[in-house]
């Protein structure tokens, strides 16, 4: 039967905790706004441990609940090779996790692993910067960037994809 699995995508940054998280809020808002939950998954993930088990940054939580997206209850995790395997989008959020998710990635691999930003043209930027270090300016324009990238990646899935 069609329509049985969900499409499934998975955000990555590199201590979920700030960036991805963010992104799968966002994302996750959209698909619920366009009633398509039950068609799509999504998941967040860390290239690196160091926040394992650890909700996303206060300020990234805070800034996001402002646009009606609440992170509280994700928990950071560490991606896994396994995950390659079983998301159909795989997204990094710069090309530092995109190189550490291609060297984990299997040639069995049959998702799409890329930038989340190429899903946008209105960004010259394909990278999400890291907001870590900054202030909160920073995770203001990580939202900003993110809300163009899901919007595309929910066009992108509308159009080829049975949803
Ligand atoms: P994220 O931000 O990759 O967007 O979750 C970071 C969070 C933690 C660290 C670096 C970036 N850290 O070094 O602990």
């Amino acid at each position: 039967m069609m329509h049985e699995e969900k499409i499934s995508v998975l955000m990555v940054c590199l201590g979920n905790i700030c960036r991805s998280p963010m992104a799968q809020g966002v994302f996750q808002r959209q698909v619920d706004q366009a009633g398509l939950a039950g068609r799509i998954r999504v998941d967040s993930a860390g290239t690196h441990a160091y926040h394992v088990g650890e909700p996303p940054d206060t300020r990234a939580r805070r800034a996001a609940l402002q646009r009606g997206v609440d992170l509280n209850g994700q928990r950071a995790r560490r991606v896994e090779a396994e995950d390659l395997l079983r998301f159909d989008y795989v997204l990094a959020m710069d090309r530092e996790n995109l190189a550490h998710l291609q060297a984990l990635a299997d040639p069995a691999m049959r998702g799409h692993l890329g930038l989340f930003m190429a899903f946008t043209p209105e960004w010259d930027e394909k990278e999400v910067p890291d907001p870590y270090y900054g202030g909160d300016r920073g995770f203001e324009r990580v939202l900003d960037m993110v809300e163009d990238a899901a919007r595309g990646l929910l066009d992108h899935i509308r159009h080829h994809r049975t949803v």
